[in-house]
Protein backbone atom coordinates (compact mmCIF):
# COMPACT_ATOMS: atom_id res chain seq x y z
CA UNK A 1 0.00 0.00 0.00
CA UNK A 2 1.29 2.94 -0.77
CA UNK A 3 2.00 5.53 2.17
CA UNK A 4 1.20 9.42 1.73
CA UNK A 5 2.32 12.69 3.91
CA UNK A 6 4.06 15.20 4.00
CA UNK A 7 7.50 14.89 2.66
CA UNK A 8 9.15 18.41 3.24
CA UNK A 9 8.61 22.02 4.89
CA UNK A 10 10.50 24.94 4.00
CA UNK A 11 9.21 28.17 6.48
CA UNK A 12 8.88 31.60 5.51
CA UNK A 13 8.66 34.57 8.26
CA UNK A 14 7.90 38.29 8.44
CA UNK A 15 11.22 40.09 8.29
CA UNK A 16 10.46 42.12 10.89
CA UNK A 17 10.60 41.51 15.10
CA UNK A 18 8.08 42.97 17.54
CA UNK A 19 9.70 42.04 20.69
CA UNK A 20 6.77 41.77 23.62
CA UNK A 21 8.32 42.00 26.55
CA UNK A 22 10.97 44.85 26.24
CA UNK A 23 9.13 46.92 23.04
CA UNK A 24 4.97 46.27 23.57
CA UNK A 25 4.31 45.61 26.97
CA UNK A 26 5.48 49.24 28.67
CA UNK A 27 3.45 50.99 25.77
CA UNK A 28 0.25 49.15 26.95
CA UNK A 29 0.88 49.38 30.74
CA UNK A 30 1.93 45.88 30.86
CA UNK A 31 3.94 43.72 32.95
CA UNK A 32 6.03 41.74 30.54
CA UNK A 33 5.25 38.84 32.29
CA UNK A 34 1.28 38.97 30.86
CA UNK A 35 3.06 38.04 27.65
CA UNK A 36 6.12 35.89 28.10
CA UNK A 37 4.37 33.86 31.51
CA UNK A 38 0.93 34.43 30.58
CA UNK A 39 0.15 34.18 26.64
CA UNK A 40 3.66 32.29 26.39
CA UNK A 41 5.25 35.01 23.58
CA UNK A 42 8.17 36.72 23.55
CA UNK A 43 8.34 38.02 20.04
CA UNK A 44 5.70 38.42 16.90
CA UNK A 45 7.14 37.95 13.42
CA UNK A 46 5.61 41.03 11.15
CA UNK A 47 5.42 41.61 7.70
CA UNK A 48 7.73 44.01 6.23
CA UNK A 49 6.12 46.63 3.68
CA UNK A 50 6.79 44.70 0.55
CA UNK A 51 5.19 41.27 2.60
CA UNK A 52 2.50 39.85 2.03
CA UNK A 53 0.64 36.32 1.22
CA UNK A 54 1.74 36.03 -1.59
CA UNK A 55 5.00 36.86 -1.65
CA UNK A 56 6.02 35.06 1.64
CA UNK A 57 3.82 32.07 0.12
CA UNK A 58 5.63 32.12 -3.11
CA UNK A 59 9.21 32.52 -0.84
CA UNK A 60 8.57 29.37 0.82
CA UNK A 61 7.28 27.34 -2.09
CA UNK A 62 10.29 28.81 -4.32
CA UNK A 63 12.65 27.55 -1.50
CA UNK A 64 10.95 24.04 -1.48
CA UNK A 65 10.98 23.35 -5.12
CA UNK A 66 14.70 24.31 -5.36
CA UNK A 67 15.62 22.50 -2.42
CA UNK A 68 13.56 18.96 -3.17
CA UNK A 69 15.02 19.90 -7.45
CA UNK A 70 11.64 19.80 -8.60
CA UNK A 71 10.01 21.36 -11.97
CA UNK A 72 6.23 22.65 -12.55
CA UNK A 73 6.17 19.45 -13.79
CA UNK A 74 6.40 17.20 -10.87
CA UNK A 75 3.49 19.59 -9.09
CA UNK A 76 -0.16 18.42 -10.19
CA UNK A 77 -1.89 20.58 -7.60
CA UNK A 78 -1.11 23.98 -5.36
CA UNK A 79 -3.63 24.62 -2.29
CA UNK A 80 -3.03 27.94 -0.50
CA UNK A 81 -4.72 27.37 2.86
CA UNK A 82 -5.44 31.33 4.10
CA UNK A 83 -7.88 33.77 6.10
CA UNK A 84 -6.13 36.76 4.58
CA UNK A 85 -6.90 36.61 1.49
CA UNK A 86 -7.96 39.83 -0.36
CA UNK A 87 -9.17 38.22 -3.76
CA UNK A 88 -12.72 37.05 -3.64
CA UNK A 89 -12.80 35.23 -7.30
CA UNK A 90 -8.82 34.50 -7.75
CA UNK A 91 -7.52 31.90 -5.17
CA UNK A 92 -3.94 33.00 -3.93
CA UNK A 93 -2.27 29.62 -5.55
CA UNK A 94 -3.00 31.92 -8.87
CA UNK A 95 -0.84 34.86 -7.82
CA UNK A 96 1.76 32.25 -6.07
CA UNK A 97 1.99 29.78 -9.31
CA UNK A 98 2.52 33.54 -11.23
CA UNK A 99 5.47 34.45 -9.01
CA UNK A 100 7.24 30.48 -9.37
CA UNK A 101 6.98 30.83 -12.91
CA UNK A 102 9.24 34.38 -13.38
CA UNK A 103 11.51 32.07 -12.27
CA UNK A 104 11.50 28.17 -13.36
CA UNK A 105 11.14 27.52 -17.60
CA UNK A 106 8.23 25.93 -17.21
CA UNK A 107 4.64 26.82 -16.13
CA UNK A 108 2.02 25.02 -14.14
CA UNK A 109 -0.70 25.31 -16.73
CA UNK A 110 -1.26 21.47 -15.62
CA UNK A 111 -1.64 22.38 -12.01
CA UNK A 112 -5.12 22.22 -10.28
CA UNK A 113 -4.80 25.12 -8.48
CA UNK A 114 -7.31 26.39 -4.91
CA UNK A 115 -7.86 28.27 -1.84
CA UNK A 116 -9.07 26.86 1.50
CA UNK A 117 -10.58 28.86 3.88
CA UNK A 118 -11.56 27.64 7.55
CA UNK A 119 -9.92 29.86 9.71
CA UNK A 120 -6.60 27.86 10.97
CA UNK A 121 -7.72 24.89 10.67
CA UNK A 122 -7.77 25.41 6.80
CA UNK A 123 -4.10 23.87 6.11
CA UNK A 124 -4.60 20.92 8.08
CA UNK A 125 -8.15 20.41 5.52
CA UNK A 126 -5.60 21.44 2.48
CA UNK A 127 -3.11 18.19 3.44
CA UNK A 128 -6.20 16.30 3.71
CA UNK A 129 -7.42 17.60 0.12
CA UNK A 130 -4.08 17.02 -1.37
CA UNK A 131 -4.04 13.56 0.58
CA UNK A 132 -7.37 12.07 -0.71
CA UNK A 133 -6.14 13.25 -4.56
CA UNK A 134 -3.12 11.00 -4.09
CA UNK A 135 -5.12 8.26 -2.16
CA UNK A 136 -7.43 8.43 -5.11
CA UNK A 137 -4.81 7.30 -7.92
CA UNK A 138 -5.99 11.08 -9.40
CA UNK A 139 -2.12 12.49 -9.47
CA UNK A 140 -0.68 10.74 -12.10
CA UNK A 141 2.74 10.20 -10.17
CA UNK A 142 2.79 14.32 -9.20
CA UNK A 143 3.01 15.52 -5.86
CA UNK A 144 0.71 18.58 -4.50
CA UNK A 145 2.11 21.52 -3.09
CA UNK A 146 -0.20 22.81 -0.04
CA UNK A 147 1.03 26.77 0.97
CA UNK A 148 -0.56 28.13 4.53
CA UNK A 149 0.23 31.65 4.17
CA UNK A 150 -1.43 34.47 6.82
CA UNK A 151 -0.58 38.11 7.87
CA UNK A 152 -2.79 37.63 11.33
CA UNK A 153 -3.25 40.98 12.42
CA UNK A 154 -5.37 42.55 14.78
CA UNK A 155 -6.68 45.87 14.84
CA UNK A 156 -4.29 48.38 17.23
CA UNK A 157 -5.74 47.86 21.09
CA UNK A 158 -7.76 44.78 20.55
CA UNK A 159 -6.52 42.08 22.88
CA UNK A 160 -5.46 40.00 20.23
CA UNK A 161 -3.04 42.29 19.05
CA UNK A 162 -0.05 40.65 21.16
CA UNK A 163 -0.85 37.20 19.81
CA UNK A 164 0.09 39.01 16.06
CA UNK A 165 2.44 37.54 13.84
CA UNK A 166 3.30 36.57 9.76
CA UNK A 167 4.56 33.68 7.81
CA UNK A 168 4.04 31.15 5.40
CA UNK A 169 4.86 27.32 5.60
CA UNK A 170 4.87 25.19 2.44
CA UNK A 171 4.73 21.44 2.42
CA UNK A 172 5.23 19.22 -0.16
CA UNK A 173 2.35 15.80 0.31
CA UNK A 174 3.72 12.84 -1.92
CA UNK A 175 3.56 9.16 -1.91
CA UNK A 176 6.66 7.53 0.67
CA UNK A 177 7.03 10.85 2.09
CA UNK A 178 10.62 11.36 4.22
CA UNK A 179 9.16 12.86 7.43
CA UNK A 180 5.45 11.87 8.07
CA UNK A 181 3.10 9.87 7.10
CA UNK A 182 -0.10 10.36 7.46
CA UNK A 183 -3.32 8.34 8.75
CA UNK A 184 -6.92 7.42 7.42
CA UNK A 185 -8.29 8.13 10.93
CA UNK A 186 -9.22 11.63 11.88
CA UNK A 187 -11.78 13.00 14.13
CA UNK A 188 -13.83 16.55 13.94
CA UNK A 189 -15.35 18.89 16.43
CA UNK A 190 -17.77 21.42 14.59
CA UNK A 191 -19.87 24.02 15.38
CA UNK A 192 -21.68 27.27 13.87
CA UNK A 193 -19.93 29.98 16.23
CA UNK A 194 -19.10 33.40 15.88
CA UNK A 195 -16.14 34.07 18.51
CA UNK A 196 -14.01 35.00 15.51
CA UNK A 197 -15.11 37.06 12.23
CA UNK A 198 -13.73 39.45 9.33
CA UNK A 199 -16.67 39.65 7.39
CA UNK A 200 -15.20 42.28 4.81
CA UNK A 201 -13.10 43.76 7.10
CA UNK A 202 -9.39 44.19 7.14
CA UNK A 203 -8.99 42.99 11.26
CA UNK A 204 -11.01 40.48 12.60
CA UNK A 205 -14.09 41.33 15.76
CA UNK A 206 -12.87 38.74 18.27
CA UNK A 207 -14.64 38.03 21.45
CA UNK A 208 -11.48 36.58 22.76
CA UNK A 209 -12.57 34.70 26.23
CA UNK A 210 -15.34 32.79 24.19
CA UNK A 211 -12.94 32.15 21.26
CA UNK A 212 -10.41 29.85 23.96
CA UNK A 213 -13.60 27.75 25.27
CA UNK A 214 -14.80 27.47 21.92
CA UNK A 215 -11.56 25.41 21.19
CA UNK A 216 -11.83 23.92 23.82
CA UNK A 217 -15.23 22.54 23.48
CA UNK A 218 -14.33 21.56 19.53
CA UNK A 219 -11.18 19.92 20.61
CA UNK A 220 -12.24 17.63 22.90
CA UNK A 221 -15.31 17.06 20.40
CA UNK A 222 -12.57 15.79 17.95
CA UNK A 223 -10.62 13.84 20.29
CA UNK A 224 -13.84 11.85 20.95
CA UNK A 225 -14.87 11.68 17.53
CA UNK A 226 -11.39 10.45 16.56
CA UNK A 227 -12.29 7.45 19.53
CA UNK A 228 -15.33 6.21 17.25
CA UNK A 229 -12.94 5.59 13.90
CA UNK A 230 -9.35 5.30 15.64
CA UNK A 231 -9.93 3.54 19.21
CA UNK A 232 -9.05 4.90 22.39
CA UNK A 233 -6.26 7.21 22.85
CA UNK A 234 -3.56 6.52 25.22
CA UNK A 235 -1.36 9.06 26.92
CA UNK A 236 2.10 7.17 26.02
CA UNK A 237 1.23 6.55 22.48
CA UNK A 238 2.35 9.75 21.29
CA UNK A 239 6.01 11.33 21.09
CA UNK A 240 4.78 14.83 20.46
CA UNK A 241 1.78 16.44 20.48
CA UNK A 242 1.25 19.42 17.44
CA UNK A 243 -1.56 21.73 18.53
CA UNK A 244 -2.95 24.63 16.94
CA UNK A 245 -0.78 27.68 18.85
CA UNK A 246 -2.52 31.29 18.77
CA UNK A 247 -0.18 31.60 21.78
CA UNK A 248 1.31 28.83 24.09
CA UNK A 249 -0.87 29.35 26.44
CA UNK A 250 -3.64 28.55 24.52
CA UNK A 251 -2.23 25.01 24.41
CA UNK A 252 -1.56 24.66 27.65
CA UNK A 253 -4.82 24.96 28.68
CA UNK A 254 -6.03 22.50 25.65
CA UNK A 255 -3.40 19.90 26.53
CA UNK A 256 -4.42 19.49 30.47
CA UNK A 257 -7.93 18.90 28.89
CA UNK A 258 -6.68 16.32 26.37
CA UNK A 259 -4.74 14.37 28.81
CA UNK A 260 -7.83 14.36 30.76
CA UNK A 261 -9.49 13.07 28.42
CA UNK A 262 -7.13 10.61 27.22
CA UNK A 263 -6.51 9.21 30.35
CA UNK A 264 -9.89 8.58 31.40
CA UNK A 265 -11.15 5.45 32.48
CA UNK A 266 -7.41 4.05 32.50
CA UNK A 267 -4.78 3.15 35.57
CA UNK A 268 -3.53 6.53 34.96
CA UNK A 269 -6.72 8.16 36.04
CA UNK A 270 -7.16 6.13 39.36
CA UNK A 271 -3.86 6.91 40.46
CA UNK A 272 -3.95 10.73 39.41
CA UNK A 273 -7.36 10.56 41.31
CA UNK A 274 -6.04 9.20 44.49
CA UNK A 275 -2.95 11.84 44.49
CA UNK A 276 -5.55 14.86 43.35
CA UNK A 277 -8.28 13.45 45.90
CA UNK A 278 -10.54 14.69 42.97
CA UNK A 279 -12.45 12.62 40.59
CA UNK A 280 -13.18 14.32 37.50
CA UNK A 281 -16.51 14.49 36.59
CA UNK A 282 -17.92 13.60 32.90
CA UNK A 283 -21.64 13.64 32.79
CA UNK A 284 -23.13 15.82 30.11
CA UNK A 285 -23.42 19.90 30.33
CA UNK A 286 -25.64 22.43 28.51
CA UNK A 287 -22.88 24.68 27.74
CA UNK A 288 -18.84 24.64 27.08
CA UNK A 289 -18.35 26.89 29.90
CA UNK A 290 -20.73 24.74 32.18
CA UNK A 291 -18.03 21.53 31.31
CA UNK A 292 -15.16 23.83 31.50
CA UNK A 293 -16.12 25.45 34.79
CA UNK A 294 -16.82 22.18 36.22
CA UNK A 295 -13.74 20.40 34.99
CA UNK A 296 -11.65 23.39 35.98
CA UNK A 297 -10.89 21.98 39.43
CA UNK A 298 -9.60 18.92 38.58
CA UNK A 299 -7.58 20.13 35.57
CA UNK A 300 -6.24 23.14 37.93
CA UNK A 301 -4.77 19.90 40.48
CA UNK A 302 -4.42 17.67 37.67
CA UNK A 303 -1.67 20.14 36.27
CA UNK A 304 0.45 20.31 39.32
CA UNK A 305 1.32 17.00 39.27
CA UNK A 306 4.36 15.49 38.98
CA UNK A 307 2.75 12.78 36.04
CA UNK A 308 1.45 15.23 34.15
CA UNK A 309 3.78 17.61 33.79
CA UNK A 310 6.53 15.24 32.95
CA UNK A 311 4.36 14.27 29.85
CA UNK A 312 3.79 17.92 29.43
CA UNK A 313 7.46 18.41 29.15
CA UNK A 314 8.07 15.10 27.05
CA UNK A 315 4.99 15.77 24.34
CA UNK A 316 3.80 19.15 23.85
CA UNK A 317 6.57 21.58 25.20
CA UNK A 318 8.98 21.16 22.65
CA UNK A 319 6.37 22.00 19.89
CA UNK A 320 5.96 25.58 21.17
CA UNK A 321 9.53 27.00 20.84
CA UNK A 322 9.37 28.28 17.92
CA UNK A 323 5.63 29.60 18.69
CA UNK A 324 7.06 31.68 21.66
CA UNK A 325 9.07 33.70 18.76
CA UNK A 326 6.57 34.15 16.07
CA UNK A 327 3.21 34.56 18.06
CA UNK A 328 -0.18 33.20 15.52
CA UNK A 329 0.52 32.17 11.68
CA UNK A 330 -3.08 31.68 11.81
CA UNK A 331 -2.98 28.65 9.28
CA UNK A 332 0.54 27.89 9.21
CA UNK A 333 0.27 27.57 13.15
CA UNK A 334 -0.25 23.89 14.04
CA UNK A 335 2.47 23.42 11.19
CA UNK A 336 5.20 25.30 12.98
CA UNK A 337 4.21 23.13 15.91
CA UNK A 338 4.82 19.97 14.41
CA UNK A 339 8.11 21.03 12.37
CA UNK A 340 9.39 22.52 16.69
CA UNK A 341 8.61 19.38 18.01
CA UNK A 342 10.35 17.37 15.41
CA UNK A 343 13.28 19.87 15.58
CA UNK A 344 13.53 19.52 19.36
CA UNK A 345 13.95 15.77 19.21
CA UNK A 346 16.64 16.52 15.85
CA UNK A 347 18.51 18.51 18.50
CA UNK A 348 18.63 16.03 21.09
CA UNK A 349 20.14 13.67 19.26
CA UNK A 350 16.89 11.06 19.44
CA UNK A 351 15.96 8.36 17.07
CA UNK A 352 12.36 9.35 16.24
CA UNK A 353 11.66 6.83 13.28
CA UNK A 354 7.90 4.96 13.96
CA UNK A 355 7.35 7.43 16.24
CA UNK A 356 3.74 9.27 16.10
CA UNK A 357 2.28 12.35 16.38
CA UNK A 358 -0.97 13.16 17.94
CA UNK A 359 -1.79 16.66 15.93
CA UNK A 360 -4.46 18.65 16.99
CA UNK A 361 -5.77 21.44 14.23
CA UNK A 362 -8.52 24.50 14.76
CA UNK A 363 -10.20 26.74 13.21
CA UNK A 364 -11.88 29.82 14.84
CA UNK A 365 -16.26 29.50 13.25
CA UNK A 366 -14.94 26.32 14.50
CA UNK A 367 -13.65 23.07 13.56
CA UNK A 368 -10.93 21.31 15.22
CA UNK A 369 -9.43 18.21 13.92
CA UNK A 370 -7.58 15.37 15.15
CA UNK A 371 -5.61 13.28 13.45
CA UNK A 372 -2.45 10.80 13.81
CA UNK A 373 0.92 11.22 11.95
CA UNK A 374 4.48 8.55 12.08
CA UNK A 375 7.59 9.86 11.45
CA UNK A 376 9.68 8.66 8.33
CA UNK A 377 13.00 7.32 7.60
CA UNK A 378 14.54 10.48 6.69
CA UNK A 379 12.71 12.73 8.92
CA UNK A 380 15.84 14.26 9.88
CA UNK A 381 17.57 15.21 6.89
CA UNK A 382 13.96 16.98 6.22
CA UNK A 383 14.23 19.20 9.68
CA UNK A 384 17.89 19.51 9.82
CA UNK A 385 17.01 21.07 6.36
CA UNK A 386 14.94 24.23 7.05
CA UNK A 387 17.28 27.39 7.84
CA UNK A 388 14.33 28.68 10.55
CA UNK A 389 16.85 29.67 13.27
CA UNK A 390 18.98 31.96 10.84
CA UNK A 391 15.98 33.70 9.62
CA UNK A 392 14.70 34.12 12.97
CA UNK A 393 17.77 35.80 13.99
CA UNK A 394 17.73 38.06 10.60
CA UNK A 395 14.74 40.04 11.49
CA UNK A 396 14.37 43.33 11.99
CA UNK A 397 14.11 44.61 15.24
CA UNK A 398 11.41 47.63 15.48
CA UNK A 399 10.74 50.23 17.58
CA UNK A 400 7.24 50.68 18.98
CA UNK A 401 6.86 53.73 16.59
CA UNK A 402 8.26 51.81 13.71
CA UNK A 403 5.35 48.88 14.55
CA UNK A 404 2.61 51.71 14.43
CA UNK A 405 3.62 52.79 11.30
CA UNK A 406 4.03 49.51 9.73
CA UNK A 407 0.85 48.34 11.18
CA UNK A 408 -0.80 51.32 9.59
CA UNK A 409 0.81 50.63 5.85
CA UNK A 410 -0.61 46.54 5.99
CA UNK A 411 -4.38 48.64 7.09
CA UNK A 412 -4.12 50.16 3.72
CA UNK A 413 -3.82 53.76 5.34
CA UNK A 414 -2.89 56.55 2.84
CA UNK A 415 -1.33 58.63 4.90
CA UNK A 416 1.16 55.83 6.11
CA UNK A 417 4.29 57.10 3.91
CA UNK A 418 7.04 54.21 5.59
CA UNK A 419 9.22 52.88 3.29
CA UNK A 420 10.71 49.24 3.51
CA UNK A 421 12.92 48.22 6.85
CA UNK A 422 14.55 45.37 5.33
CA UNK A 423 16.34 44.81 1.66
CA UNK A 424 15.06 42.32 -0.09
CA UNK A 425 17.70 39.90 -1.33
CA UNK A 426 16.72 37.17 -4.55
CA UNK A 427 13.02 36.99 -3.32
CA UNK A 428 9.13 37.91 -4.79
CA UNK A 429 8.28 41.15 -2.87
CA UNK A 430 5.24 43.20 -3.49
CA UNK A 431 5.63 46.52 -5.93
CA UNK A 432 2.47 47.21 -6.39
CA UNK A 433 -1.26 46.25 -7.61
CA UNK A 434 -0.03 44.58 -11.43
CA UNK A 435 3.32 44.00 -10.25
CA UNK A 436 2.93 41.45 -7.32
CA UNK A 437 5.45 39.40 -6.60
CA UNK A 438 8.20 40.67 -8.59
CA UNK A 439 11.30 38.71 -8.21
CA UNK A 440 13.83 41.14 -6.58
N1 LIG B 1 2.25 37.53 35.05
C1 LIG B 1 1.91 36.28 34.63
N2 LIG B 1 0.74 36.02 33.98
C2 LIG B 1 -0.08 37.05 33.71
C3 LIG B 1 0.20 38.36 34.13
C4 LIG B 1 1.44 38.60 34.83
N3 LIG B 1 1.80 39.82 35.24
N4 LIG B 1 -0.80 39.17 33.73
C5 LIG B 1 -1.71 38.37 33.09
N5 LIG B 1 -1.27 37.10 33.09
C6 LIG B 1 -1.91 35.91 32.50
C7 LIG B 1 -3.41 35.84 32.75
O1 LIG B 1 -3.70 35.26 34.01
C8 LIG B 1 -3.84 34.97 31.58
O2 LIG B 1 -3.52 33.61 31.82
P1 LIG B 1 -4.69 32.54 32.03
O3 LIG B 1 -5.58 32.64 30.84
O4 LIG B 1 -3.96 31.24 32.11
O5 LIG B 1 -5.38 32.95 33.29
C9 LIG B 1 -2.89 35.41 30.45
O6 LIG B 1 -1.79 36.05 31.08
C10 LIG B 1 -3.52 36.41 29.48
O7 LIG B 1 -4.03 37.48 30.24
P2 LIG B 1 -5.50 38.02 29.94
O8 LIG B 1 -6.47 36.87 29.90
O9 LIG B 1 -5.79 39.14 30.87
O10 LIG B 1 -5.26 38.58 28.48
P3 LIG B 1 -6.23 39.36 27.53
O11 LIG B 1 -7.64 39.25 27.98
O12 LIG B 1 -5.66 40.70 27.32
O13 LIG B 1 -6.03 38.53 26.16
C11 LIG B 1 -6.95 36.82 24.79
C12 LIG B 1 -6.16 37.12 26.06
C13 LIG B 1 -8.40 37.25 25.01
C14 LIG B 1 -6.88 35.33 24.50
C15 LIG B 1 -6.34 37.64 23.63
O14 LIG B 1 -4.99 37.33 23.46
C16 LIG B 1 -7.06 37.44 22.31
O15 LIG B 1 -8.15 37.97 22.08
N6 LIG B 1 -6.43 36.70 21.37
C17 LIG B 1 -6.98 36.49 20.03
C18 LIG B 1 -7.95 35.34 20.01
C19 LIG B 1 -7.25 34.02 20.23
O16 LIG B 1 -6.10 33.82 19.93
N7 LIG B 1 -8.02 33.05 20.74
C20 LIG B 1 -7.49 31.71 20.95
C21 LIG B 1 -8.52 30.66 20.61
S1 LIG B 1 -9.18 30.93 18.98
C22 LIG B 1 -7.96 30.33 17.94
O17 LIG B 1 -7.08 29.62 18.34
C23 LIG B 1 -8.02 30.75 16.52
C24 LIG B 1 -6.97 31.75 16.23
O18 LIG B 1 -5.88 31.43 15.83
C25 LIG B 1 -7.31 33.17 16.46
Amino acid sequence: MTTVGIDAVEIHTGKLRLDLAETFAPEMGDAPEKYTKGLGLHASSFPDTYEDIVTMGANAAHRLMKRKGLEPDDIGRIDVATESAFDHSKPVSTYIAGCLEQVFESDFHHANKGERKFACVAGTQSIDDAYNWIKAGRNRGRAALVIATDTALYARDDPGEATQGAGAVAMLIDEDPNLVELSTEQGYGSADETDFLKPQQQFPSVDGKRSVNVYLARMREALIDYERVGGKIHADDFRLGPFHTPFPGMVRKAAVLAYRHITRDTEIEEELAEEIGRQPRSEAFDSDEAYLEALSEYTDALKETERYQAWYGRTIDPTLTLSRHVGNWYTGSVHVARVSGLKALAEAGEDAVGERLLVGSYGSGAQAEIHVETVQEDWREEIEAIDIDERLESRYELTFEEYEDVHDAHNFDEESAVEEFTVPEAEFAFDGWGRMGERK
